[in-house]
């Protein structure tokens, strides 16, 4: 109704009045806008008390919901507008924000690789929130701490807060991943959370990298700096002397018992939304990179890490007993693990 008010003082306006036009005439017309624009602004009133009658009398301005960006329809359940207790996300509150797990095993190269993550402005991963045992006592426990993260209210050193348009953490299989899959499934569906694998494919370099980081735990710190955060090239060469030695007997057997459950932990979660990565493809060819930033629909922007590996070189000089190794895994399925498979440049 109002609009056709409207048109009609359009209509009256747009018709050119007679030459011998009288201000009467004029300032009736006026007043007649006047009396239009009140009109309007009544009924606009009326609607808004209708609204807040409804019951959305407690819904601010800045709680409308945000527009969804244009995703195809398979995605929408991954785009989530978190509202954190602990801050405002201020001028990001309608950023879209994704949420992700990197699923990893013990020496595979995840501290690096979240690193990496972590120097992208917008991604926030938290780190190995569930190796504190409390956090995954069971299923309430684990959710709890996940819903926590997910709401952007878990704050680490790789928060980016406000503008953080992926957020995750570091899980590895052996901290209640793999005892709690199906209900971990379950949650990742219904929060439509991606799953990040990172593996490594020579678990022969993975075992002698555990007995080494083993060897680096117990030894003294290095001039009180945590080994962790070697950043150096001559500290790394000085952790890196240490050689272990392999057992030949559980060789074999770990291999296996590793190889098996990485598979396993495929199968389990192979209906959730999810990229596998290797190690060792990343160091090669830093493209993976970019696939993981598509994976996660952030900006493309080049990741950096300051962190340093430090056992590297020819696998045969990392070990004290090689040619009992090369013997043992001559044959098997594991032989390829002896072959020289990158360079670190
Ligand atoms: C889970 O563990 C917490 C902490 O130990 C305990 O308080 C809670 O009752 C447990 N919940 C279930 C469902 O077992
Ligand atoms: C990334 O962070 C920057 C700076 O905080 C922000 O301006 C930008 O909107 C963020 N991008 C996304 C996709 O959220
Ligand atoms: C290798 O491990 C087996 C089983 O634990 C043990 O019996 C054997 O003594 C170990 N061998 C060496 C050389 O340590
Ligand atoms: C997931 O793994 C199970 C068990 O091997 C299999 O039956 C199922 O077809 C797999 N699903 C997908 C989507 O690959
Ligand atoms: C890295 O991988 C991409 C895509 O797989 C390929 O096109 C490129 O040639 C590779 N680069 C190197 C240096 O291997
Ligand atoms: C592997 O075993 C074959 C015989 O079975 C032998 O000829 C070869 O030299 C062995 N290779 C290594 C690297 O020990």
């Amino acid at each position: 109704m109002a609009d056709d008010l409207c048109f009609f003082i359009k209509d009256m306006l747009i018709v050119r009045p007679p030459v011998k036009n009288s201000l009467v005439l004029r300032i009736s017309l006026l007043a007649f806008v006047m009396v239009c624009g009140v009109f309007m602004c009544s009924i606009g009133l009326k609607q808004i008390s209708n609204f807040t009658k409804a019951g959305f009398i407690d819904i601010k301005v800045v709680d409308k919901p945000c527009e969804v960006p244009n995703v195809e329809k398979w995605e929408r359940p991954y785009v989530h507008f978190p509202k954190p207790t602990t801050f405002n996300r201020a001028e990001c509150a309608c950023n879209p924000v994704r949420y992700f797990v990197i699923s990893s095993t013990q020496r595979s190269g995840s501290g690096w690789f979240e690193t990496l993550l972590n120097s992208h402005m917008n991604v926030s991963s938290n780190g190995e929130i569930f190796s504190v045992k409390p956090r995954r006592t069971n299923m309430s426990t684990i959710v709890d701490t996940l819903d926590k993260i997910y709401n952007l209210d878990w704050l680490t050193s790789a928060s980016k807060n406000e503008c953080t348009a992926a957020v995750g953490l570091k899980w590895m299989l052996n901290q209640g991943l793999m005892q709690n899959h199906e209900a971990i499934v379950e949650y990742f569906k219904a929060k439509g959370v991606s799953m990040i694998f990172l593996f490594r494919r020579n678990l022969l370099r993975r075992r002698i990298s555990i007995l080494a980081n083993a060897y680096d735990q117990n030894a003294k710190p290095l001039n009180g700096k945590h080994k962790s955060h070697v950043h150096s090239h001559d500290e790394a060469k000085i952790l890196a002397s240490y050689k272990p030695t392999i057992n030949t007997t559980l060789l074999i057997p770990e291999l296996k018992q590793a190889d098996n459950m990485v598979k396993q932990a495929l199968e389990y979660f192979n209906t959730t939304r999810h990229i596998i990565l290797y190690y060792e493809d990343i160091i090669k060819n830093h493209t993976v990179l970019e696939d993981v930033q598509r994976f996660l629909r952030i900006p493309q922007m080049e990741l950096k890490s300051r962190q340093v590996k430090i056992h590297k070189g020819p696998l045969r000089e990392q070990v004290e007993n090689w040619d009992d190794i090369k013997k043992v895994l001559n044959g098997t399925l594991y032989e390829s693990f002896l072959h020289e498979d990158y360079k670190v440049s």
